[in-house]
């Protein structure tokens, strides 16, 4: 006979306790344990991933490198470390309607119409009809012949249809629509989307089969249900952007085959999501040249360069307790630069509102940012535009000196090829970046020196 087990689940962290208690013990949500049953402990977790006889000697276990598939989106599979790795188990989280099922989409299409995939690809949809899928397919102009869909939630099913239909790839919208009978809890809690994300990490790892889970994020932007689901998965992909802007953003956030920080760039259109080649002038193309308070700097996201555009606004404050807000960079970041401005180039800042904007909405959290920051604020300040074809690197530390900046090389040529010529970097970097284009070089060694060579 089965046994029921009963256990309390914190919904936020996943932890589970024997007994109810208000607030948990382990990440101190309040009120997040929710009850559970289950039938019998899930066989997947009992399940081995083994699939030769014991250990295996280093030298003879091949890599699985050449087996990367591409899913057709260059910008997809730069995300994903150059492309999908068969047997990977990728999770990408979103914002409702911010394009993952569109994305997934046209992945699976990619997938099913490239002759190097063997069985057909299996859209499991928990949240639309194989009508509603249709119809997007129709907009994004999807043709595949082998592209299977399946409207289901019932784990069971999708199981037995995995083992069934020898899919050459599973996508799964979303992870938290699905239920397996054996929980009593309702789908989206804890123990369902652990269990439904185990039996596919199974599925995945014992066929070699890749599998993509859709996965909701919570009003804090986090993957909704357990934190837990991070751990199991092989690659975690965020997909950011703001509802105004027509961009999206994929980032990677874990990865077991490639680098973190990767970003790929796309347009929403009405056809679907278009990769953006050249995501540095998409950024920079409303830019108005002559406007006071507008500075470009380099940051490097993954391995690709970007330029962006940072604006400040200057204004006198009508209150006692000056303003400051931050847009894409962090406040306290501004705070302790308006102090450097302050104390060491004398800028009287102290009764004046500051407003600083990373145009785009993207957020920019390196600190080679700094320098470009302190000239923007500077450039509100004094109402003097900085040249407009210039380009601001370097870290801005507490006594006003400008420290040396990671992969230079990489920005400076970035900037050279977007037109740039004129780059104001700090006098550490100056060697590196000598012969990456014609453009004039200024080292700086401190804030005082920057401003003087931007105005
Ligand atoms: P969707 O992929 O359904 O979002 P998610 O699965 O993340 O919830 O995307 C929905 C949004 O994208 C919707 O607001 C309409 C828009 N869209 C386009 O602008 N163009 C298109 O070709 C498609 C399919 C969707
Ligand atoms: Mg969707």
């Amino acid at each position: 006979m089965a046994k029921v087990k009963i256990a309390f689940v914190c919904q936020e962290c996943g932890i589970s306790s024997a007994k109810w208690l208000g607030r948990c013990p382990d990440c101190g949500a309040w009120n997040s344990l929710v009850e559970e049953r289950s039938e019998s402990p899930s066989n997947s977790r009992l399940q081995s991933l083994s699939v030769g006889d014991g250990p295996r000697p280093y030298r003879e276990v091949s890599s699985d490198a050449a087996h990367r598939l591409s899913t057709g989106i260059e910008e997809f599979d730069r995300v994903l470390g150059g492309g999908l790795v068969a047997g990977s188990v990728v999770l990408l989280g979103g914002d409702p309607g911010i394009g993952k099922s569109t994305l997934l989409l046209q992945v699976a299409s990619h997938l099913a119409s490239s002759s190097r995939s063997d069985g057909p690809v299996l859209y499991i949809s928990g949240e639309e009809s194989e009508q509603q899928i249709k119809l997007r397919g129709e907009r994004l102009g999807v043709k595949a012949e082998r592209l299977l869909l399946f409207s289901e939630t019932n784990l069971d099913n999708i199981i037995s249809e995995l083992k069934q239909g020898h899919p050459s790839a599973v996508i799964l919208d979303s992870v938290q629509t699905v239920y397996s009978p054996k929980f009593s809890s309702a789908p989206g809690s804890v123990g369902q989307v652990r269990e439904a994300a185990a039996e596919l990490l199974y599925f995945a790892k014992s066929t070699g089969t890749p599998v993509f889970l859709i996965g909701h994020v919570t009003k804090e932007g986090n993957l909704a249900g357990p934190k837990a689901l991070e751990h199991i998965v092989d690659t975690v992909l965020y997909f950011e952007g703001e509802r105004h802007h027509a961009h999206r953003l994929v980032r990677a956030t874990k990865n077991r085959y490639g680098a973190t920080g990767e970003l790929g760039v796309f347009e929403m259109t009405g056809s679907g999501l278009e990769p953006v080649g050249n995501p540095s002038s998409l950024f920079l193309s409303e830019r108005a040249d002559q406007a006071p308070g507008s500075v470009v700097v380099c940051s490097v996201e993954g391995t690709r360069p970007l330029l962006v555009e940072i604006q400040a606004l200057v204004s006198r404050s009508s209150f006692g307790y000056p303003r400051r807000v931050a847009l894409g960079i962090d406040t306290n970041r501004l705070a302790l630069l308006l102090a450097v401005l302050e104390k060491r180039v004398s800028l009287a800042l102290s009764s004046e509102d500051v407003f600083v904007n990373v145009v785009g909405g993207l957020v920019v959290d390196e600190p080679v940012a700094d320098l470009g920051v302190v000239a923007a604020v500077a450039s509100s300040f004094k109402e003097r535009p900085v040249h407009p074809r210039s380009v601001l690197l370097g870290e801005v530390g507490l006594a006003g000196e400008v420290r040396a900046a990671q992969r230079v090389a990489v920005r400076v040529r970035e900037a050279v090829r977007l037109g740039f010529n004129k780059i104001i970097l700090p006098a550490g970097n100056l060697p590196l970046a000598e012969d990456q284009g014609s453009a004039e070089l200024i080292g700086v060694r401190s804030v005082g020196e920057a401003l003087e060579a931007v105005f």
